[in-house]
């Protein structure tokens, strides 16, 4: 009879340890789902580098600003200062000092603030790091939402702050022309070109 006892406490007791170990159904589901679905965004993504002359919702470009609000940035200093381009006369000075604008509507210039900045070690801070991080959510968000990006570091830094006369602790990282796709916007050949994952990944 002892024995029968001790058996079913057994049984008893490692449902309840693989009932606390295990996600809910619903939960797992999504977790899966999600994990599909980022895959294939990120996969499908591509830098657009022909635009059409239709102008974001601003109802879109909300929630692309949104998604960089959310980004995780250096001991959450959220150093960004993110302009919209937009007007003809600021869009022709940045056409100007960029050859990769691609007939954009519209361009985000992503930058970081000297008084939000936090500091890594002496001479050195995360701003380019945090910025960049902010604009890859919102790239990411904007395919998401059917709008095109391309990531720019091909300009002058300084040349720009001077031409839009930006105050001295905001520092200029990377340009992003966005917008509905042309019809015959394409990925480039490096798009699908990957060194090889065992030279990029070491398990240590
Ligand atoms: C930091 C950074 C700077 C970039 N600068 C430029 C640029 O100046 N001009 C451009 O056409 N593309 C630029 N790109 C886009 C890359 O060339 C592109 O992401 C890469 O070739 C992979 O292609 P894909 O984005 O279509 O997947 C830049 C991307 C990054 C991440």
């Amino acid at each position: 009879m002892k024995k029968v006892l001790f058996f079913v406490a057994g049984i008893a007791l490692m449902g309840l340890f693989s009932a606390c170990n295990q996600q809910p159904k619903e939960q797992e589901e999504t977790t899966e789902a999600m994990n599909t679905d980022f895959l294939t965004l990120a996969a499908e993504r591509f830098s657009v580098r022909h635009f059409s002359d239709k102008p974001v919702e601003q109802e879109k470009l909300d929630k692309i600003l949104e998604a960089g609000k959310l980004a995780p940035t250096a001991v959450n200093s959220q150093p960004q200062k993110i302009y919209v381009i937009q007007s003809p006369e600021v869009l022709e000075k940045v056409n100007k000092l960029s050859p990769c604008i691609y007939g954009a509507p519209q361009v985000f210039l992503f930058c970081y603030d000297d008084n939000n900045v936090c500091p890594r070690g002496e001479n050195d801070n995360y701003g380019d790091i945090d910025v960049t991080i902010v604009l890859t959510h919102m790239m990411l968000e904007a395919w998401n939402l059917g709008i095109g990006t391309c990531p720019v570091g091909y300009f002058d830094q300084k040349e720009l702050a001077k031409s839009l006369e930006l105050p001295s602790n905001i520092h200029p990282v990377l340009l992003m022309p966005f917008g509905y796709a042309a019809d015959d916007a394409a990925p480039s050949e490096k798009h699908s070109t990957f060194r090889p994952m065992e030279e990029m990944v070491e398990y240590i």
